[in-house]
């Protein structure tokens, strides 16, 4: 059988480590794009050349041409400006937006049947426009953000419990903002509620650390946003969809009926195969998590709002 392809639109921090733990898990052979052709290029051949030592078989390509990327089974895209000291994920919006639109263009024709992962900020409103400008079906566009935001909530639960992380399993829901939901309700350690293991008001503090993780690091690195943990939930997401995995995940989907939302991509738990969003997994909420999740949404479609003016012109 051929191998699967698997294309990166974005050679930078966040592209190529996710080109590196896709090469780990010898997924597929992987396609790395930049406009910096010389740098796709550049790390593409870097990550061949550790192949040996790090037992991958897998053939990379780094190029700045969309041509390479034909027939991808995956495309993740992660172009985009990160933000800087001070900015909100917000912030980013027009100039990403352009970025973004023009990438799909690109790729969307060369590439019908790929499932598309995005990766680039704002989260939810960039999924809804690739979604729109590749004209794809809903189910085969997604965002990462939720496995990035647990995946935080979760080290930092570990840590206070003193316990591994392996043993925290947590659900979230929302935009990938400020206003995200992490769900202490639905957060076990070895299958143990949180609320038996440490007090409210601790975990109410690491619910807050959470929702301002990307912008801890991005203070810490003050030039640059994280990338290793946000290139490793694309790459959990990309495991599940080649592997067909039907992994339980919380990831940006299209949400119509569920939960009310009324048509916006935003943060829910799914089920992630071949397919792509194979299942929207409806969870019971208290009034107080309806309460915070539509807040959240609300936020998500008032920057759509503000992106269709753009798409349209
Ligand atoms: C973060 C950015 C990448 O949360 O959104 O780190």
């Amino acid at each position: 059988m051929a191998r699967k392809k698997i294309s990166i639109i974005g050679s930078g921090n966040v592209g190529s480590t996710c080109a590196h733990w896709l090469a780990q898990k010898e997924l597929a052979d992987i396609v790395l794009l930049d406009i910096l052709d010389g740098l796709a290029a550049g790390k593409a051949l870097d990550l061949y050349e550790a192949s040996p030592i790090g037992h991958f078989d897998v053939n990379f390509i780094g190029t700045g041409d969309y041509q390479h990327t034909v027939g991808s089974d995956l495309v993740i895209i992660t172009s985009g400006l990160p933000r800087k000291p001070g900015m909100s994920r917000d912030d980013l919006l027009k100039k990403n937006t352009e970025i973004v639109v023009d990438v799909t263009r690109k790729l969307c024709r060369l590439s019908p049947d790929a499932l598309l992962i995005v990766v680039c900020n704002p989260l939810d409103v960039m999924t809804f426009v690739v979604a729109e400008v590749s004209g794809f079906p809903q189910k085969r566009v997604m965002g990462m953000a939720g496995i990035l935001d647990t995946a935080r909530y979760r080290s930092f639960i570990a840590e206070a419990l003193g316990v591994s992380v392996n043993d925290v399993a947590a659900m979230l829901l929302g935009g990938h903002g400020d206003d995200m939901v992490p769900l202490p309700r639905y957060t076990t350690v070895a299958g143990i509620p949180l609320a038996e293991l440490m007090d409210q008001r601790k975990i109410e503090a690491i619910v807050e650390r959470t929702r301002q993780g990307g912008g801890e690091i991005v203070n810490l690195m003050k030039t640059a946003s994280a990338y290793y943990a946000p290139a490793a939930a694309a790459a959990e997401m990309a495991e599940a969809i080649i592997k067909d995995k039907k992994r339980v995940l919380p990831c940006c989907a299209w949400c119509d009926q569920e939960y009310g939302v009324g048509g916006a991509y935003v943060g829910v738990p799914i089920v992630l195969g071949a397919a792509g969003v194979e299942k929207i997994i409806e969870l019971q909420l208290t009034p107080q998590e309806k309460h915070l999740f539509e807040n959240s949404v609300s936020h998500v479609k008032q920057l759509v709002n503000q992106v269709k003016t753009f798409i349209s012109s």
